[in-house]
């Protein structure tokens, strides 16, 4: 079982007309086998957590561990292709490339899969068997989607950071993206942490997390 633990996270933004206190004092813990709902208003540092936690950026003060070790400490590329895979609203999928191209790409470099096995998660997502050469523009929002979180899968990373998910869908399909990610969670024991301004859907939640200007409560 992992456990990622926040401990007084702290990110500024600084730009020539100031500085933006995004998160000031993070405190929490996330759990393998666990969906963490998180909401809170626009700008209250919740896509800024999120971006620590993948290691795109490093905090100004406080600690990420992983299991007890400061993700700090690991190489940033070893760690986000290893342990994190991201989930946005907007998809991100390479529109040239394929699905099964797209979740191949989320293997990452040294732990490459084979086209069978990324087709193999694609129809763990449900998608059809038909869809799995076509291309991005080609597949409903829920499809891409669907793609996204198989690539998300690819790297066999142990946390699923998702970023408002189901805010480009409509609710049915909101709520089939929700129940995969919640199945991520309890049958394949992943950390998922969703971001949502959804009310219905953050009370799918095990655990829910509210953001409110750069604290968690
Ligand atoms: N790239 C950036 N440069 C400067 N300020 C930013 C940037 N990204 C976010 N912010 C600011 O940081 C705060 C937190 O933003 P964000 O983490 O995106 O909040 P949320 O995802 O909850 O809407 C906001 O005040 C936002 O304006
Ligand atoms: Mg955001």
């Amino acid at each position: 079982m992992s456990v990622l633990e926040v401990q007084n996270l702290c990110y500024d933004y600084v730009q020539r007309y100031g500085v933006t206190h995004a998160l000031k004092g993070v405190n929490g813990v996330f759990e393998s086998g666990k969906l963490y709902a998180l909401t809170g208003r626009s700008g209250s540092g919740k896509s800024t957590l999120l971006s620590l936690l993948a290691g795109f950026d490093r905090p100004k003060a406080g600690k990420i561990t992983l299991d007890g070790e400061d993700i700090s400490t690991v190489k940033p590329s070893l760690y986000r292709k290893e342990k994190v895979g991201m989930i946005f609203q907007a998809y991100n999928l390479i529109p040239h490339l394929t699905a099964v191209e797209n979740v191949l790409l989320g293997a990452g470099g040294k732990k490459s899969r084979l086209p069978s096995e990324a087709q193999a998660i694609l129809r763990s997502m449900g998608l059809e068997e038909a869809h799995f050469r076509k291309k991005p523009s080609h597949l409903s929002g829920g499809e891409q989607q669907r793609v996204a979180i198989a690539r998300a899968l690819a790297s066999d990373a142990c946390i699923i950071l998702a970023d408002e998910p189901t805010g480009n869908l409509d609710s049915d399909t909101g709520s089939m993206v929700v129940e995969i990610l919640k199945d991520l969670a309890h049958r394949l024991g992943k950390c998922v942490i969703l971001v949502t301004h959804s009310e219905e859907i953050a009370s799918e939640a095990d655990v829910r997390y509210r953001m409110s200007d750069g604290i968690l409560v």
